[in-house]
């Protein structure tokens, strides 16, 4: 059967510390969408693994495979598994034939537009690892898919077609002159040639592209479990989020089926699981109406950092929870738990069971908040609209609970659910209440030990 694990707000929900408490009982871990861009975290053994594109399951010795939905940069494939490697690690991993290479130009790309948009204040804040060029090239039928890395002719006739687009542009339409780059050798067809070539080269060498969809078909068709591990998270899935201020992919669960070759049926008939934050993180910009405070720079129309009590809780969570870029040590946007977006997000992704992580970070305070709806045009609305103006123009109405006391967390997820602060099992069971979906997990802490496990969903 199939687990499949959702972000179910804007990313960095804990989906990596989840994988690996229910991987365990999976023979098989699959990507099906995204790239570099994800930053899945793993805490095993005293050893934090930080994994940006390999599957997490890895840790633990899991076959990982990097499904067709997902766009590789082989750069940063062969870096991690060698970083794996000399932390003892033999990881296994696949990759889809159909999956889309990211090439050195579309991460310049990624830079450029973000460059311009925000001379008009309209930058998305992307991770700059070149992800909406690429799965633009693969949408507009120009893109280098991973097995044509393994075919010299193939890959030249590629890069002679779509290289002096991408330097045109660059350099007539952006103005850049490429010869300034950083990396000129990005808009070199004979040096991209040879560059991507050598990695074609070393994955048919180490026998690591697959067809993804014969590839998990055939496990589950052997009676084995696969887990599929969405990345990002539905309030920036193109589709369904926050447009335009997501990423380019499908990280709800329908996604799982396109970016696997998993038939929706196999899919729909295992578990889908919901991360959720117990508060809010947003990297980069758009609204956030639950947001405390603010971060000068991605918050619309806040350019100065603030002061009281709001700013105060921010710091507090913000604190609590590590929410620091892992790269840039940036601030991250936090807020409070937004249940107009949740209610959004389980339709959309039908999950079958929710774990909900962080909730030792909010302890500690004297309340707790929750918006349980949005208020626009004054009319009450239950979930998010569809576009990013009229969700910017929507106040939270928000409900209190009390807090909870900072307890010894690895002492409660020993002794379980019951011993959890009964104001926390109040929020945690409004939760569930609200969405109709039952608690499969509580996560009280970033070790795997550190988890309440109610439900295993294999
Ligand atoms: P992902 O992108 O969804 O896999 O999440 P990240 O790994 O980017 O971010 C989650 C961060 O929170 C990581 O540092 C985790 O180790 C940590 N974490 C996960 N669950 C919990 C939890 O329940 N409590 C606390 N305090 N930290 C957690
Ligand atoms: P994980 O898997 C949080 C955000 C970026 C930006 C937008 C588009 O760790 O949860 P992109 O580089 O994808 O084109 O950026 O999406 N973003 C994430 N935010 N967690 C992530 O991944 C993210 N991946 C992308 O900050 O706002
Ligand atoms: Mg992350």
């Amino acid at each position: 059967m199939t687990v499949t694990i959702v972000g179910s707000q804007l990313g960095d929900e804990g989906k990596g510390g989840v994988v690996d408490l229910y991987g365990d009982a999976a023979d098989v871990v699959a990507r099906y969408q995204g790239g570099d861009n994800a930053g899945h975290t793993v805490v095993h053994d005293g050893e934090t693994y930080k994994l940006s594109l390999v599957p997490s399951g890895a840790v633990r010795g899991k076959v990982g495979v990097l499904g067709n939905g997902c766009v590789v940069n082989p750069r940063t494939l062969f870096d991690e598994i060698e970083t794996l490697r000399e932390k003892g690690l033999d990881p296994d991993v696949r990759v889809a034939e159909r999956a889309h290479v990211i090439l050195p130009f579309h991460r310049v790309l990624d830079g450029i537009e973000e460059d311009v948009k925000s001379e008009s204040d309209q930058e998305v804040g992307t991770t700059g690892r070149g992800i909406g060029p690429t799965y633009e090239d693969k949408a507009g039928r120009r893109g280098v898919r991973i097995r044509d890395l393994l075919d010299p002719d193939v890959l030249r006739d590629r890069l002679e077609y779509v290289v002096p687009q991408k330097r045109a542009l660059v350099e007539d339409v952006y103005g850049v002159d490429v010869s300034d780059l950083e990396d000129p050798e990005a808009f070199d067809v004979d040096a991209l040639h040879e560059e991507f070539g050598e990695f074609g080269r070393r994955l048919a060498e180490e026998d690591m592209t697959v067809n993804a969809s014969a590839f998990l078909s055939d496990a589950i068709d052997d009676g084995r479990n696969v887990m599929l591990e969405g990345a990002q998270g539905t309030i920036i899935d193109i589709d369904h989020g926050n447009y335009p201020y997501v990423t380019s992919s499908n990280p709800t669960a329908g996604g799982a089926a396109v970016g696997t070759g998993l038939s929706p049926g196999v899919v729909g008939d295992g578990e889908i699981v919901g991360i959720v934050k117990a508060y809010l993180s947003r990297v980069g910009s758009g609204p956030l109406p639950t947001e405390l405070g603010g971060v000068p720079g991605d918050t619309p129309g806040y350019d100065e950092e603030g002061d009281g009590p709001e700013e105060e809780i921010a710091t507090y969570i913000r604190d609590e929870g590590g929410e620091y870029g892992t790269v840039t040590g940036r601030p991250r946007r936090v807020g409070w738990l937004d249940m107009p977006m949740l209610r959004h997000s389980t339709r959309v992704n039908g999950f079958t069971g929710l774990a909900i992580n962080h909730v030792d970070v909010l302890s500690g305070l004297d309340e707790v908040k929750v918006g349980y709806a949005y208020e626009l045009d004054g009319e009450e609305l239950e979930t998010m609209p569809s576009t990013t103006e009229e969700w910017g123009r929507c106040e939270a109405k928000l409900r209190t609970f009390d807090g909870w006391p900072d307890v010894d967390w690895s002492e409660v997820a020993e002794e379980g659910y019951e011993a959890i602060p009964e104001n926390a099992r109040t929020y945690l069971e409004y939760v569930s209440d609200e969405l109709d979906v039952p608690i499969y997990a509580v996560g009280v802490g970033p070790g795997r030990e550190e988890t309440v496990v109610l439900e295993d969903p294999y």
